[in-house]
């Protein structure tokens, strides 16, 4: 895909319809049980830290960050990333997470965790977490669990369970 037909731009309020069609088409109604699920519904993600992928008007993919503590360290949980199917495959992910990343560390951001497949993020920067280092509110693949340090030794020290920062709800 050429870098000129593809855009990656801060998610704004009028992106929240197609960024919701987006996700019923990709993860249906299942998506309200998962365990990310229940940090996301006690925080709203960060409009400025969440980006929607575009390639002309046409909104093809979103990635969401929204403010966590790990124990008492403030970190972000990234997801859900998205991008519509006939478009996959074409690095508008790893551009989306790239975005997110960097976007996050220029704020001052130490720490990214996720759940999701460690293939693929794991060529995105992110490793699997320690076993018990750190609980989500609720049950998880372990192996899914990852975190992708902004500033080096970040993650060294912070341990405890995952919430949502209430403080920016
Ligand atoms: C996961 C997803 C966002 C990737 O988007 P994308 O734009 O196709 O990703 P990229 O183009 O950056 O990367 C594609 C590569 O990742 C691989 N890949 C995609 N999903 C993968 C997975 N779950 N596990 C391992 N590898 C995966 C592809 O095979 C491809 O490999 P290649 O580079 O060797 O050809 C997209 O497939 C999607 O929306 N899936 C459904 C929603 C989802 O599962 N989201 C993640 C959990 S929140």
């Amino acid at each position: 895909m050429s870098d000129l037909s593809l855009t990656i731009l801060p998610e704004t309020a009028d992106d929240a319809l197609a960024i919701e069609r987006l996700h019923e088409r990709t993860f249906g109604p299942g998506r309200y049980a998962k365990s990310a699920y229940r940090i996301r519904e006690g925080a709203s993600h960060r409009l400025d830290l969440s980006f929607t992928a575009r390639i002309g008007t046409l909104l093809v993919g979103s990635v969401r960050l929204t403010p966590i503590r790990i124990g008492a360290a403030p970190a972000l949980l990234l997801g859900p990333l998205t991008v519509e199917p006939p478009f996959r495959e074409r690095g508008i992910g790893a551009a989306l997470i790239a975005r997110a990343r960097a976007d996050a560390k220029k704020r001052g951001h130490r720490l990214v965790m996720l759940v999701g497949d460690e293939p693929y993020y794991g060529k995105c920067g992110f490793r699997p977490v320690p076993k018990g280092q750190v609980t989500m509110p609720g049950p998880v693949d372990p192996a899914r669990l990852l975190v992708c340090e902004l500033a080096a030794g970040a993650f060294a020290e912070v341990t405890g369970p995952i919430r949502p920062e209430w403080d920016a709800a």
